[in-house]
C-alpha cells in the first residue's frame, strides 16, 4: 500500500484527501490511499514519517515553516519561499521540501494572461497580503519578471497601506488578493482597494476560491476589470504535488 496525507491542526475539510481520493478511484489507482494526520505538535511528525508506505505528505496550517527543520533538503522555490507544502519522502526515509502553491499559481497566472491574449512581459503588480500565500505569488511573480508591490494593512517600506492606492492604482496591471478577505461565510467582504479607479486595463487574481466569485471579483468586474478565482492553482498545486511524488 502506498501512501500520502495531509499534516496540519486542527483538519476539517480538507479539498487535498477529496481531490486524492477521487484521482485514485478515477484513475484506478490501486493500492494508495490518502489520510489526514491531525498534528496537535510539530513534533509528532517523525511518528508519522515512520508510517509504512508512506511517499509523500501535503502540508497546511499552522506547519509550512515548522516543518523545514524535518527535511534533508528543499526545492529552489520552497527554499527562496521559506515554506513547504508538499513533501516527497524516499524509499530509503530521506525527505525533500517543495512549494506546489508557486507553481499552481505560476501556471495559473500564465495561462490567464495567454487565454486573454495578454502579455506578463512588463506588467506590474499589486500583491494584498503578507502571509504565506503572498511569500508564494511573490517569488511566482519575480520568477516571471513582473515587479510588484506589496499592500499590507501595516504599512512598511517595502509596502504601500490600503488608503495610498488612489494615486497609483493605474500603475499597477494585475492584482492578486492573498489576503482571506471575503472568504465564505464573510463574502460581502471585500479588500479595501478603490475599485471606482479599476478599468479593463485590470487583472484581478484572487486566491480565494470560495465561493466562486468573490465580492473582490464583483466589484472589478463591474469597472470592466477581468478577473480570475483561486480554483485553478488549487487543482494545478494538487497535480503538482503528485507529480513530485512520482518523480
Ligand atoms: N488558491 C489556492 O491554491 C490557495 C493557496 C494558498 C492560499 N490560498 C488562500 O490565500 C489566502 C491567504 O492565505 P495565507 O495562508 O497567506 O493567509 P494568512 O496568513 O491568514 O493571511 C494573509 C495576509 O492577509 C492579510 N490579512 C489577514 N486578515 C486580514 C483582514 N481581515 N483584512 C485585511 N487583510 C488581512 C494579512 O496581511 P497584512 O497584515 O500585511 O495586511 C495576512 O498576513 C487564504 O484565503 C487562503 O485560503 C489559496
Amino acid at each position: 500500500m502506498t501512501r500520502y496525507g495531509l499534516i496540519g491542526y486542527p483538519l476539517t475539510h480538507s479539498f487535498s484527501q477529496r481531490y486524492f481520493s477521487g484521482k485514485f478511484t478515477r484513475e484506478g489507482i490501486a493500492d494508495s490511499r490518502y489520510d489526514l494526520f491531525e498534528l496537535p505538535a510539530i513534533e509528532d511528525l517523525p511518528v508519522i514519517f515512520s508510517t509504512p508506505g508512506l511517499r509523500g505528505l501535503n502540508v497546511t496550517i499552522p506547519y509550512k515553516q515548522a516543518v523545514l527543520p524535518y527535511l534533508h533538503r528543499l526545492d529552489s522555490s520552497a527554499e527562496k519561499i521559506g515554506a513547504v507544502n508538499v513533501i516527497k519522502i524516499e524509499a530509503d526515509g530521506s525527505r525533500t521540501g517543495y512549494n506546489s502553491d508557486y507553481y499552481g499559481f505560476q501556471q495559473s497566472l500564465i495561462d490567464w494572461f495567454s487565454e486573454l491574449n495578454r502579455s506578463l512581459d512588463g506588467a506590474q503588480a499589486l500583491v494584498l497580503g503578507t502571509g504565506g500565500a503572498s511569500k508564494a505569488v511573490t517569488v511566482a511573480l519575480t520568477d516571471l519578471n513582473v515587479e510588484y508591490k506589496y499592500v499590507s494593512r501595516t504599512k512598511t517600506d517595502t509596502s504601500f497601506a490600503y488608503n495610498e492606492l488612489t494615486d497609483i492604482l493605474s500603475d499597477y496591471s494585475l492584482i492578486v488578493n492573498c489576503s482571506p478577505v471575503g472568504t465564505y461565510p464573510y463574502i460581502d467582504e471585500a479588500p479595501s482597494i478603490p475599485y471606482d479607479l479599476l478599468t479593463d486595463r485590470h487583472l484581478l487574481y484572487d486566491l480565494v476560491y470560495n465561493p466562486a466569485e468573490t465580492k473582490f471579483m464583483q466589484l472589478g468586474r463591474k469597472q470592466g476589470a477581468y478577473v480570475k478565482n483561486g480554483l485553478r492553482m488549487l487543482e494545478l498545486q494538487a497535480d503538482k504535488a503528485w507529480e513530485i511524488w512520482q518523480q
